[in-house]
């Protein structure tokens, strides 16, 4: 009940109590700012090139405005939303962020992220690249969904070995992410050389599947430079196209999104593929730069897409972005930095908290400007801010 933690939290602070977590995104930032290592910082924070198209992605949201309606009967609410046959008390998720366990000190990231998804009743899309196997974090993850993000391989046993590993731990449906075949030109990366003081690359995934094992001529503990050589030469796959998908889609009974869609074009080519659901994002603006703003691709994608569910993230940061994208058609949507730095600052009372945050201010914005369902937040609520 987010109205009884908002009073709660009012009531604290008439008796002096600040809460320890910052409640405004941009001192959530600055406080994570602080607390990591400045080549971890860059990487999390930073984008691609001049990061125009990341800054765009979060202002874009300022041209879209709801119209508020009065008597409504929004007392009540339901935020709830069917994916693949699942019903989910909340429209929001933790979106995929690779490296995720090196936001935390003890580099158990992606376990913590797991944990605070599980309390807070979450889903978690897990990323490739972990610091800890995907059989730990869907372990980690309890009863909560999970579903596993796939970055393809250019080695197609190793591919189909990820996808059944994935399966087999629990995973509830495989998202592709095709915006990452090669890596993004990022300025900030490039000038401190991040990755290799990042003091890893969170490869747990590759070094504990055995297809990759069988690709080495020693094992990974024994010389971990040629495992993540190995790794930066399967890792890429610009090759991928249209006609591999009906191959990945033979790998898996699981329902498959495809991530990275912004053109509708993409997403009715993608209805033709036979996939299960898109996943419309711009890589929160970290792959290229000069692109659109993914929230205005977000519309054109879900009319695109028929009767597919469509996931959307991108520059997501409050409870209003949240109602905006859901008044725009996405089924649900999703997060990347914000529980990012909420790790940083405070781990995995810092992930609950930024979830808490979105939730609450979602709930009192369907409440305040009188829409008490998802489906009573039609596009046409929205007008363009002049
Ligand atoms: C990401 N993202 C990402 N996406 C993906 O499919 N696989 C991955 O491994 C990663 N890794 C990753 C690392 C970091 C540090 C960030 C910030 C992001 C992209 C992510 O899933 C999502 O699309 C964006 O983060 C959404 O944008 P916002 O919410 O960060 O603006």
């Amino acid at each position: 009940n987010y109205g009884d933690w908002q009073l709660g939290t009012y009531l604290a602070g008439l008796e002096g109590t600040r809460p320890e977590i910052p409640m405004h995104f941009a001192e959530l930032a600055r406080r994570a700012e602080e607390q990591m290592p400045p080549e971890i910082w860059s990487y999390v924070a930073g984008g691609a090139g001049d990061e125009h198209t990341q800054d765009a992605n979060v202002r874009a949201f300022q041209r879209y405005g709801l119209m508020p309606r009065m008597l409504t009967g929004a007392g009540e609410r339901d935020l709830s939303v069917e994916v693949f046959g699942e019903r989910w008390p909340h429209p929001l998720m933790l979106a995929p962020v690779g490296v995720i366990a090196l936001c935390e000190a003890e580099r158990h990231g992606d376990l913590t992220t797991a944990r605070a998804a599980d309390s807070v009743g979450i889903p978690m899309i897990a990323s490739t690249l972990m610091e800890d196997p995907l059989e730990d974090v869907a372990a980690a993850l309890g009863g909560t969904t999970g579903w596993f993000q796939l970055y393809p391989p250019n080695d197609r046993e190793l591919t189909e070995s990820l996808v059944r590993r994935a399966e087999a731990a629990g995973y509830r449906a495989i998202v592709v992410t095709l915006d990452t075949l090669t890596l993004g030109w990022r300025p900030r990366d490039l000038s401190i050389a991040s990755f290799p003081q990042l003091g890893g690359l969170c490869l747990a995934n590759y070094v504990s599947d055995p297809v990759f094992r069988s690709r080495l001529a020693v094992p990974p503990e024994e010389d971990m430079t040629a495992a993540t050589m190995l790794w930066a030469s399967i890792f890429g796959n610009p090759r991928l196209s249209w006609d591999d998908l009906a191959w990945l889609r033979s790998l898996t009974s699981l329902p498959i999104l495809l991530k990275g869609i912004c053109s509708p074009d993409d997403a009715r080519r993608a209805v033709d593929a036979g996939v299960q659901g898109i996943y419309c994002s711009n890589h929160g603006g970290r792959q290229a730069n000069g692109g659109l703003p993914a929230i205005d691709c977000l519309a054109d994608v879900v009319d695109a897409a028929g009767d597919l569910p469509v996931v959307f993230d991108s520059g997501v940061r409050s409870g209003a972005d949240v109602v905006k994208a859901l008044a725009l058609g996405a089924t649900t949507v999703a997060v990347g930095r914000p529980y990012a730095y909420g790790l940083a600052v405070a781990g995995q009372a810092g992930v609950e908290h930024v979830v808490r945050c979105l939730l609450a201010e979602t709930d009192l914005i369907m409440a305040i400007d009188g829409y008490p369902t998802i489906a009573s937040l039609e596009r046409s609520a929205l007008r363009e801010v002049r």
